[in-house]
């Protein structure tokens, strides 16, 4: 059901992949809501293609962006204020990659050259990302920035590895610029910490399966669904959440504040 949340707003989408990325849910509930926006992703992502199918559904351009380069921001900044005629309203970061992660280096035999690009691509990013609009001053008054994350910033999780510190550096981005861009221009900046979830990304973390089972049976109400973030996300981007900022907000169905389920205990 859609209730025009998102009427005559701008946004920029990062990250849609492909049909599981929350990013892609994201983007098809915007357009149910109302909003205009641009697509944008990594050029190498671009070349799988599947991205260009969203953005016929959802009448949207794509504007291709490395997250880790201000030139390419900057153009996506530019170029998404042309399209769509005027300041952007909401921006979705949904970006992370480790290459540790990927590669499957263990947490005690890191790469460092690797963990360095993990930080950049999926926290410093956030920060390129605010500082690019701030300096082109390319939000409008009372917008919303949102980024996803994990819950592996506040407490381990053995697999998670070195994303847990570019989670905890994102969370820290989006309180400090949360700061300087609500008193410049009252834009707000907040992450969704969300329930694992079943995507190209999350995928990519060794014995995710397991984990997912373990968190649906800790969440009184389960693991929150990509469908579910991606309404989330539309409060978020909507006028009626204007005096929310600087908060990491838990999208997890209760896993983050419960100890112990009975369900875990009976197993
Ligand atoms: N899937 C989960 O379990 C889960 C849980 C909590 C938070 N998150 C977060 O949600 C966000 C989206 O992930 P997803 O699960 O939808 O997976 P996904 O793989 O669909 O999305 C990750 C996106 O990051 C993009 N990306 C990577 N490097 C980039 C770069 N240099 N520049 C621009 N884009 C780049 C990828 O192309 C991809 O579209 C990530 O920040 C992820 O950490 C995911």
């Amino acid at each position: 059901m859609a209730y025009g949340l998102l009427q005559g707003k701008r946004g920029i989408i990062s990250g849609a992949l492909n049909e599981s990325s929350i990013a892609w849910k994201v983007a098809q509930r915007a357009k149910e809501e109302g909003a205009i926006f641009t697509l944008t992703n990594a050029p190498v992502a671009m070349r799988l293609g599947e991205i260009k199918k969203l953005a016929q559904e959802c009448n949207a351009e794509i504007i291709p962006a490395d997250a880790t380069s201000t030139e390419d921001l900057e153009k996506l900044f530019t170029q998404s204020q042309e399209i769509l005629g005027g300041k952007i309203d909401f921006v979705l970061h949904s970006i992370g990659m480790s290459p540790n992660v990927r590669k499957g280096r263990a947490y005690t035999d890191l790469n460092y050259e690797w963990y360095k690009q993990s930080l950049d691509i999926s926290a410093m990013s956030l920060h390129r990302m605010l500082q690019t609009a701030y300096k082109m001053d390319a939000i409008s008054e009372w917008g919303s920035v949102v980024a996803l994350t994990y819950m592996a910033a506040q407490r381990t999780f053995s697999f998670y590895s070195d994303m847990a510190e570019a989670k905890a550096m994102l969370e820290s981005v989006a309180r400090s610029f949360g700061y300087h861009y609500g008193k410049y221009r009252k834009v707000r900046v907040n992450t969704i910490s969300q329930s694992p979830t079943v995507t190209t990304a999350g995928s990519g973390i060794s014995g995710f399966d397991k984990f997912y089972g373990y968190a649906e049976a800790i969440a009184p109400l389960g693991n929150a669904s990509a469908d579910q973030c991606a309404d989330y996300c539309m409060t978020l981007f909507s006028d009626y959440t204007r005096m929310v900022t600087m908060q990491n907000l838990f999208h997890d169905g209760g896993f983050s504040m419960t100890g112990v389920s009975q369900e875990i205990l009976d197993k």
